[in-house]
């Protein structure tokens, strides 16, 4: 019988601290994941410094604990994967170096991971039966992108952001409004209880990239013109417009490489319209699939996932490993 694989996650690229035991990359043992939203709403975003303060002072106890939950020792476990970017230096710093230590004093292979793959993997726990080739449609706080998911670790972009990633509009809209931080999940409740009745622009950009800062500065001058303007239909016209235009690319992307086959991914994905408005396409043959709500935001057990696909590939990390901040697919 084939050795089940058990892969320890680590996840510290931003504002939360996290460790998982995942089997065979589909199944999660534990997730344990240590927030730092409350500190960071005190400032009104994440504060780099006091991010990488405060998974100096976790680590150790949420990995710890991941163990535990998922009752495996470490002398079980066959590899650490740790996330090595893209993120906050000082954050991903914290997790590569323990993992790197923990790999050192344990003997167990050490194995780097890119934060956006980890993000598309957190939909192998959630389908267990899903299988690259597919298209991905990477929405978080830093990256937004159509990706053709060759495999499991071959990747190709097919369009990017040129300026802010979708989530970090999404943000700052809502300190706009004044609904404070994290304003993704405070947007899209606002948003239920109001109209799209505000027509913005769309970015016309002739290939597969995609533009938000124009949305962004038109919402901001919207409101700053009239500060009495309805903020939930303000909210709800924001929405539907960067909503129109994911959807719009992933149309033209699926035209261009004939993959019916649609994966959301990344923290902006746990939007309850852009949900809706993707599950829609299914109406039209198109496959679409997306990750649990908790799953679409950082966690460790999607970069477990995604470190047992390097598992099966061999593609382990030696001491070099290092952070990089910019690191890209
Ligand atoms: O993927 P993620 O955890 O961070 C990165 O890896 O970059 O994404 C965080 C982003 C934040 O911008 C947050 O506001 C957004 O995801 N987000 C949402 C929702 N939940 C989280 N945006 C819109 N609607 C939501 N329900």
């Amino acid at each position: 019988m084939k050795k089940d694989i058990l892969i320890l996650g680590i996840e510290s690229s931003c504002d939360e601290t996290s460790a998982s035991v995942v089997k065979n990359g589909r199944e999660v043992l534990s997730n344990v994941i240590n927030s730092q939203i409350d500190i960071h709403t005190l400032y009104g975003g994440v504060v780099p410094e006091i991010a990488s303060r405060c998974h100096t002072e976790v680590i150790n106890q949420v990995v710890k604990e991941a163990l535990k939950q998922a009752q495996i020792t470490i002398e079980e476990i066959d590899a650490i994967a740790c996330t090595y970017g893209p993120g906050l230096v000082g954050a991903l710093l914290v997790g590569v170096s323990y993992a790197k230590g923990l790999a050192f004093a344990t003997g167990k292979p050490l194995i780097g991971v890119n934060h956006i793959q980890g993000h598309i993997a957190a939909n192998y726990i959630t389908h267990k039966d899903l299988e690259p080739n597919f298209l991905c449609v990477m929405m978080s706080g830093g990256n937004t992108a159509i990706i053709n998911v060759k495999d499991y670790n071959k990747c190709e972009i097919l369009g990017k952001t040129r300026d802010d990633a979708i989530g970090e509009a999404f943000d700052k809209v809502a300190r706009v409004v004044g609904l404070g931080y994290p304003g993704g999940p405070k947007v899209d409740a606002l948003a239920k209880q109001g109209v799209p009745n505000i027509e913005f622009p769309k970015p016309h950009l002739e290939n597969l990239d995609f533009s938000f800062s124009g949305i962004k500065t038109a919402v901001i001058n919207l409101n700053h013109k009239d500060p009495n303007i309805n903020k939930a239909d303000l909210c709800a016209s924001f929405q539907k417009n960067v909503t129109d235009v994911l959807v719009e690319n992933t149309l033209k992307a699926i035209k261009q490489t004939n993959c019916k086959k649609v994966v959301l991914a990344g923290g902006v994905s746990a939007n309850s319209y852009i949900r809706n408005a993707f599950l829609n396409l299914e109406k039209e043959g198109i496959t679409v699939f997306m990750p649990d709500i908790k799953l679409c935001t950082d966690n460790a057990a999607m970069i477990a996932s995604s470190g047992y696909y390097s598992y099966l590939d061999n593609n382990f990390a030696d001491f070099t490993l290092n952070a990089v901040p910019n690191l890209k697919l």
